[in-house]
């Protein structure tokens, strides 16, 4: 996740315009930055890696001159931090700038093609191919309008971006696929960015632009046409009345409650991988005596979740390790033939690095999976993927959560298909399912939402929860008690449905809600008897189940309806929203913040 702005004046400099909406939008990225504007046909260009104010300190962007400009910050995905990757890029004349926010899937390939035609890359971006596209428009005779949409129409993944030219010094193209952004006029002015916030203090008045569209800005106005046919469509201003805080948080109350509903947009982008790593990666893991995934907190039950993933489709045995344990427990055996597959959201918690380094320095291979191009893990690591979700504010992991999930679980799959493991049909059936699971998750936002709220407000003074699950979801269950119990401070345990009766039942008494994960997969015969075991002590059952299951429907006290036939290996990714949204409501019923639980940091980088 980047942020992109851009902006035409009548009069007066355009840079501080986009200094001070870089600012804005430094919550979407900020580990690098950069500006382009146009005067007097002259392109002028400053970037580098740092903070906006760093940068700034550095380069002054304000000296910047020209009333017409770009500008982007960014969260690499692809290509370290650093000043070539920065955006803006151009094209081999450098007359062209464009800024991106989004993923382009068939960059290499693009890349390649233009290589071969001639033209020179000096950044590891995907971005980079579009300048070079739009330039090859340019230099056969096309307008800057015609030129982006040749090139645009040559991209596969999403895309928000904006394109300046000194060829025509007096426009803005913009184009959006799946990334955010709007068009916002002003007074003599336009603008456009990925997000109003960016822009507020300029403008209340908006267009947004949809899927598939193209924009061109210039002092004449703005004109909207499709990517597809080249018609043009016309469009709806809106006014935004929200304080500057509040468009932020793109009208949600909390930075949590606006991550969970962007779901459906990180598992897209996370499904939107490099193959040539995930490849990689799965060659490693594939050649592993033993495999260990190391991680602390949310993205340890991501690991667990996973080490079922690779047992039940690709056979491996992959041991989940909490990180603070991996040199207690595996320290003295691990060894050159182990891999060590390190999951870390920021890339930077000390005990996962930690391991890591104890890993390392017993030879064995060292991989991550991470959100952070940059973060150390990416440099201690023989091969890392990024997940792509974008910076995450609220302390709670959320979308960071199910990323981790549908990465291991592409990896995984990747694992059983060089293994052999797989038929074609069960391959065609989970690669189905994986590219569903936006779409699902999409639904299960918008199904639930009003029902857990509800039971948030029905249950917000219960002082203890139990979240019961089998199989795969003991990791969904273990993530949903440690949502509630970070952000409420209400006391509550997880753990395997079948460990009831060894010991925690005891805790058990009238009134106490106990939240079943309960798909209809091989655990269900079990599950239904845990349940009647927990009513039988007077608890209060709320079961996530399908939305046909009449049986376990009729059991329960309040059920919230999942949709049907999410393979196992899968079910975590849905089953885990309505207990994140459970979590938020409660905290909110009790008068707490949710993105600033006490005594935590979004970041461990201490023992
Ligand atoms: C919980 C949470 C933490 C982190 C943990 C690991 O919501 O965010 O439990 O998951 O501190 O952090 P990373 O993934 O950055 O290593």
């Amino acid at each position: 996740m980047c942020g992109i702005i851009g902006c035409i004046l009548s009069s007066g400099l355009v840079a501080p315009i986009l200094f001070s909406g870089l600012k804005r939008l430094e919550y979407r990225g900020y580990d690098s930055a950069g500006m382009a504007t146009i005067c007097e046909g002259k392109l002028y260009l400053k970037k580098d890696s740092g903070k906006i104010d760093d940068i700034n300190a550095r380069l002054n962007f304000m000296d910047m001159p020209g009333s017409l400009g770009i500008a982007h910050t960014r969260w690499a995905t692809h290509g370290a931090p650093s000043r070539e990757n920065a955006h803006p890029h151009l094209d081999c004349s450098g007359r062209i700038a464009v800024v991106h926010n989004g993923v382009i899937e068939n960059f290499l390939e693009l890349k390649r093609e233009l290589e071969d035609r001639g033209h020179r890359f000096t950044s590891r971006t995907d971005t980079e191919v579009i300048p070079h596209l739009i330039e090859e428009g340019v230099e056969s005779g096309l307008n800057l309008y015609e030129a982006t949409l040749q090139a645009v129409r040559r991209l596969r993944g999403s895309y928000a971006i904006a394109v300046i030219s000194t060829v025509e010094p007096d426009k803005i193209v913009c184009a959006r696929n799946e990334s955010p952004l709007i068009v916002g006029i002003g007074d003599g002015a336009y603008y456009c960015a990925s997000d109003i916030p960016a822009i507020l203090e300029y403008t209340r008045n908006f267009i947004s632009m949809d899927n598939g569209e193209i924009a061109i800005l210039s002092l004449g106005g703005v004109e909207f046409r499709k990517i597809s046919s080249g018609e043009i469509v016309s469009k709806k201003s809106f006014t935004v009345d929200w304080s500057v805080e509040l468009a932020e948080k793109q009208g949600y109350p909390h930075f949590m409650l606006k991550e969970i509903y962007e779901q459906p947009l990180s598992l897209r982008n996370a499904l939107r991988l490099q193959e040539q790593y995930l490849d990689l990666l799965s060659r490693f893991i594939d050649r592993g005596e033993r495999v260990f995934l190391v991680a602390c907190g949310t993205s340890y039950h991501a690991c667990l979740a996973a080490s079922y993933m690779f047992s039940k489709i690709a056979k491996v045995a992959a041991f989940p390790v909490v990180a603070s344990e991996f040199l207690e427990q595996y320290g003295d055996s691990v060894g050159i033939d182990d891999v060590i597959l390190a999951v870390s959201q920021s890339g930077e918690t000390y005990d996962v690095l930690r391991a890591v380094d104890h890993a390392r320095m017993k030879a064995a291979t060292v991989l991550g999976l991470t959100n952070t191009v940059g973060s150390t893990l990416t440099r201690i690591s023989r091969a890392y993927i990024v997940q792509q979700s974008g910076p995450e504010i609220g302390v709670a992991a959320t979308k960071t959560f199910t990323s981790q999930l549908i990465v291991l679980a592409q990896l995984a799959m990747k694992v059983a298909n060089l293994r052999g493991k797989l038929s074609q049909q069960e391959s065609d059936h989970l690669r189905d399912s994986l590219k569903s699971m936006p779409e699902v998750v999409n639904r299960v936002l918008n199904s639930c939402a009003d029902n857990v709220k509800l039971l948030a407000k029905r249950y917000a003074k219960k002082n203890l929860f139990l979240f019961l699950g089998r199989g795969i979801n003991v990791a969904t269950a273990l993530e949903g008690r440690l949502k509630l119990l970070e952000i409420t401070y209400i006391p509550s345990l997880a753990f395997s449905a079948a460990e009831s009766k060894h010991g925690p039942i005891s805790i058990v008494e009238k009134g106490v809600p106990v939240i079943f994960i309960a798909p209809r997969d091989s655990t269900r015969k079990e599950i239904v008897g845990n349940i009647m075991e927990m009513k039988a002590r007077g608890a209060e059952i709320i079961a996530l189940c399908e939305e046909d299951d009449g049986e376990l429907i009729g059991l329960v006290d309040h059920h919230i309806p999942m949709p049907k036939g999410v393979p196992d290996i899968l079910s975590p990714i849905p089953y885990v929203v309505p207990l994140q949204l459970f979590a938020y409501y409660v905290a909110v019923e009790r008068g707490l913040d949710p993105d600033k639980p006490r005594n935590l940091a979004k970041s461990v980088t201490v023992p």
